[in-house]
């Protein structure tokens, strides 16, 4: 096991009716807030409603910003930097799903600076400092509300990149889960896919000796493929709805990447592909995860056993252990399907015209992934297995 630090100081608020305390959670951090949103899911579902409500109450004075795009854009966050340097906003409040969130950790951290907030995506800056923000989450999915990444495009190249840094762990966040009844099938799908991926990140590892990290893994996912059927198929059933909100929160809140080194190739490769093509980030994770299995499996045929023995119930076969390993990939590729992820490029209408431009792009800052560093060419042929 490796050393770690944890520290996750968001504060959780898990529930039925819990927006109803926003106003109370904010106020702690000064009287004005940049209230930002989405394209009009929160005002349809009347949570913009409560939200103004619940912060009026306190006296908060509230600016506001909405239009937030899934696949975010880095024009709308220096609309915002803008907004709240000039009225001294003290407080961000995000409304929404990742989209939103990493939105507004954008503007955080681009009031504490003077130069233009995406050399923060470039590399050229680093996060040192932010505006405090909070959430009430509307879609599991992502993990933002409690992680410190934040991940944000550039129209102008096509650019998707991320950044990091603690101050960007939002103080709290609101989890109830009847707000996400109202989501369509194939959000709820795509973000199940999303938290799925942020654990088999965590849990292929060249890290030996991480047991109990192994099994927190395992855990969550058998919960949330045990209640993935049942939040589509019953949109409103609120303990199936609960167990994915609290699992993808779980999923990304770094509990499970303790004491061990995550992969995340799959993540920028896909970032290549949302970043050009704008499609939702867990349909591109549905079609990549499967064919980086397919690639990377045999640099530890053991742990893709494991994974297949314990999450999917594969029998092992001692004779034949790549075949239970491929198995294992199997079922995860066919358990994408069943919740009605595309699984393939050309389900979603992409062929190979930019496969060398993707690939270059992905790896221009040095390989990607850790379980198996993957250069230039290596991503190409992900993409042609995914094809
Ligand atoms: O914009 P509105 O109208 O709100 O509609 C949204 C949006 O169209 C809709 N929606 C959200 N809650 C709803 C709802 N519709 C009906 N009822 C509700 N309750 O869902 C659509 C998708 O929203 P979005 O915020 O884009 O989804 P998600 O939470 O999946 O976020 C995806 C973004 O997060 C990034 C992704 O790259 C992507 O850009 N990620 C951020 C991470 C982080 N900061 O730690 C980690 C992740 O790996 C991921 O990369
Ligand atoms: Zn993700």
């Amino acid at each position: 096991m490796q050393d770690f630090v944890f520290d996750n100081h968001t504060k959780i608020i898990f529930g039925k009716d819990q927006e109803q305390v926003v106003g109370q959670e904010s106020i702690s951090y000064g009287k004005k807030l940049l209230l930002h949103y989405g394209g009009g899911s929160i005002k349809n579902s009347g949570l913009y409603d409560r939200v103004v409500e619940s912060l009026h109450e306190q006296g908060v004075e509230i600016f506001e910003l909405g239009g937030v795009k899934p696949n975010p854009r880095v024009s709308l966050v220096r609309e915002g930097v803008e907004l709240c340097k000039k009225n001294n906003i003290d407080f961000i409040l995000a409304v929404g799903g990742g989209s939103v969130i990493d939105s507004a950790k954008a503007i955080a951290a681009g009031c504490k600076y003077d130069g233009d907030v995406w050399d923060f995506f470039t590399g050229k800056a680093v996060v040192t400092d932010s505006l405090p923000l909070g959430v009430v989450l509307t879609i599991p999915a992502a993990g933002s509300e409690s992680s410190t990444g934040s991940v944000i495009t550039n129209e102008e190249g096509s650019y998707k990149r991320a950044t990091g840094h603690i101050s960007l762990r939002p103080r709290f966040a609101i989890l109830n889960p009847v707000l996400s009844y109202t989501l369509p099938a194939y959000q709820t799908a795509c973000g199940i896919t999303d938290m799925i991926s942020h654990i088999l990140e965590r849990y292929f590892t060249n890290d030996r000796n991480v047991e109990l990290t192994d099994r927190l893994c395992e855990a969550t996912l058998r919960t949330i493929i045990n209640n993935a059927d049942t939040v589509i198929q019953d949109p409103t059933n609120y303990d199936a709805r609960a167990e994915i909100m609290w699992s993808g929160t779980i999923a990304h809140n770094d509990l499970l990447n303790t004491g061990r080194i995550g992969d995340w190739g799959s993540h920028d490769i896909e970032h290549e592909i949302s970043g050009i093509y704008d499609i939702a980030h867990g349909a591109g994770l549905a079609i990549v995860f499967p064919a980086w299995m397919k690639y990377v499996y045999k640099q530890d045929v053991n742990r893709f056993v494991q994974f297949a023995n314990r999450v999917w119930d594969v029998e092992i076969d001692l004779n034949n252990l790549e075949k239970t390993a491929l198995a294992g990939i199997k079922k995860t590729e066919q358990f994408f399907k069943s919740i009605g992820m595309p699984v393939k490029l050309e389900e979603v209408n992409i062929d190979d015209k930019h496969f060398d431009e993707m690939a270059s792009k992905g790896t221009e800052r040095g390989p990607v992934g850790n379980f198996v560093k993957l250069y230039e060419d290596d991503v190409r042929q992900i993409f042609n297995l995914a094809k």
